[in-house]
């Protein structure tokens, strides 16, 4: 009995301090120290984008040693990992979301953001040129900013391999804007099919959801949207439930490639219980207004022509170098080589020029595009430079504790000494190792309450799926959110759609 008191009474108290470490922390964000001002003698230090490496170099940047500016057209940070439960109501979209003027309003010194796309990068004069592209244009929306150091992390765009009607026809699911019009555009394809004296043919055609693509966007889309329709429209609008079908098509043999095998297998066998077809090697070649085609290889390995009726097309077939990064790099000829991105080199820094690095998506450094090698990538430049500033101290000092020694030759045993110190210092600050990619694992949510986990341990493979690893997914993506809001938005908005059902509403 004792023993259990003694249980209760830690737990209870462990409690409390954890829930009055939340509260200090949420007190110090909202009452931040004053910020001092960006020193006009430091060098310029200009940050494109606000994504998962840009941010995570921001995070860990000592702000004091340069003269910080961020440029973005987007103003805050977005937690990729849980959009495409965005897309269906299970996560509200503010809820993965935080305003970068919050994030650099922790800074010790000021940061400056600008709210514009960089439109193209001249290395030789150390400008970038933007542009603001917001519905809200002042007289000036167009400008040069200078730069000493320029980290690009700019991200990818949609692939699209320019295939016919992609663009004007399908959803994309990269950006927030994307996951609304996802939502809006299910509810509206749903509504409509229950239009009355709609045709059977078409209720057919608009509860048909296609999505392109078998990675992990792709999968774990089709998963929340069957959630989705199992868990919610199917109580709310039975009379067309039976009709409701989500297709995904993969052009390669098997979807989620970068998985392990038996990861892939239990995959394709819960879609396979949860009525999601999987369509693999069938490659999309064209999409109308209302039709997928497609090129299937069938068992006798023969090519046959197949049209898919939709509702509702998601295109999810992985990235492609944006404009500002392609630019840039047919300005570089180191770079002419480079497809899929800018070629960097193992300190980050793009080949072929000079205080220039990338991270990210739109860097080729050997790693998949994924948020955590962007988010290592930025934390690795951000001891880079930190580093790099107290060299540039240190230097100084030692220059100057050298010249006193001359002027002050009472004091020579005392300045060596000090000279030795900062020399000590200087060597282990020079010794940085290049950046190294430490992967943790892969994570995917499949539906019906289950993901599939690849998870690095003890340097070996570690390879999970069902009810548990979903509960690991989740624990998992809640404490890598950005901030305790984030966090609580989460887990409320978790606790919501479980309690109350998703919301059906179409904004
Ligand atoms: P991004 O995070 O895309 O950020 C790019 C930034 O650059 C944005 O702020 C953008 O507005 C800005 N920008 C764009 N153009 C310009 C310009 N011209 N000038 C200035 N700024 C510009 N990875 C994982 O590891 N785990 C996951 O679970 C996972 N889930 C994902 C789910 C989805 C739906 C998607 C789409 C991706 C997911 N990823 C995941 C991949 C991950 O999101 C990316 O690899 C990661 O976002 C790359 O980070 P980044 O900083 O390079 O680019
Ligand atoms: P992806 O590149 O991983 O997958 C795209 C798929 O589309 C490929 O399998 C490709 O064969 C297929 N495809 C291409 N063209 C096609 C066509 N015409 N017809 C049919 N299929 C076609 O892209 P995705 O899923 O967008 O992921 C991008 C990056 O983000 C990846 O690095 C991925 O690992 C990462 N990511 C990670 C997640 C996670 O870890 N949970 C979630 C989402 C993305």
């Amino acid at each position: 009995f004792r023993t259990w008191r003694w249980i209760w009474r830690l737990t209870y108290l462990s409690a409390l301090g954890g829930v009055a470490y939340i509260g200090y922390g949420i007190y110090e964000d909202r009452h931040p120290e004053p910020q001092t001002e960006p020193d006009p003698t430091k060098k310029t230090l200009v940050i494109l984008g606000t994504g998962w490496g840009s941010v995570s170099l921001l995070k860990k940047l000592d702000t004091e040693n340069y003269n910080v500016i961020v440029i973005s057209p987007r103003n805050y940070f977005l937690f990729t990992p849980l959009l495409p439960s965005c897309t269906t109501g299970t996560i509200e979209h503010r809820s993965i979301m935080e305003p970068i003027r919050t994030i650099l309003r922790q800074k010790r010194a000021s940061v400056k953001y600008y709210e514009a796309e960089a439109s193209s990068i001249d290395p030789d004069r150390k400008v970038v040129k933007i542009f603001d592209n917001s519905d809200i244009r002042g007289a000036t929306a167009e400008t040069e900013v200078p730069y000493d150091m320029l980290v690009i992390g700019v991200g990818a765009e949609n692939a699209t391999f320019g295939i016919p009607g992609v663009r004007e026809n399908s959803c994309f699911l990269k950006e927030i804007g994307d996951a609304q019009l996802i939502r809006k555009k299910i509810m509206d394809c749903v509504e409509t099919a229950a239009f009355k004296d709609q045709s059977p043919e078409e209720i057919d055609r608009l509860l048909h959801m296609v999505v392109v693509g078998g990675g992990p966007t792709g999968v774990e889309f089709a998963g929340e949207l069957q959630d989705f329709f199992d868990e919610d429209i199917r109580k709310l609008i039975p009379d067309i439930s039976d009709r409701f079908r989500v297709t995904l098509i993969e052009a390669l043999p098997n979807v989620l490639p970068s998985f392990s095998k038996q990861l892939i297998e239990y995959t394709e066998s819960t879609f396979k219980e949860e009525k999601i077809d999987i369509m693999t090697k069938t490659m999309v070649k064209k999409v109308t207004e209302q039709t997928v085609e497609a090129e299937a290889i069938g068992p006798d390995g023969k090519k046959q022509k197949i049209v898919l009726p939709y509702g509702l097309l998601v295109w999810a077939t992985g990235n492609a170098v944006r404009p500002v990064v392609k630019d840039l790099m047919a300005r570089i000829p180191a770079q002419k080589d480079s497809r899929r991105g800018l070629a960097v080199n193992e300190y980050l820094v793009v080949q072929g020029t000079r205080d220039i690095w990338a991270v990210g998506d739109c860097a080729v450094a050997g790693y998949a595009p994924t948020a955590q090698v962007a988010g290592q990538e930025g934390n690795f430049l951000a001891r880079l430079f930190n580093n790099m500033a107290k060299t540039e101290t240190l230097e100084e000092n030692i220059r100057e504790l050298s010249s006193s020694l001359n002027l002050k030759p009472g004091n020579a045993a005392e300045i060596s000494r000090a000279i030795e110190d900062q020399e000590r210092q200087l060597r282990r600050i020079k010794d940085i190792k290049p950046f190294h990619y430490s992967h943790q694992g892969s994570l995917a949510y499949i539906g019906s309450d289950k993901a599939v986990a690849d998870v690095s341990w003890f340097n070996g493979n570690f390879a999970t799926g069902g009810n548990l690893t979903y509960l690991f997914w989740r624990s998992a993506y809640l404490s890598m959110c950005f901030s305790t809001r984030n966090r609580l938005l989460v887990c409320n908005d978790w606790v919501k759609s479980k309690l109350f059902g998703r919301d059906v509403s179409r904004e």
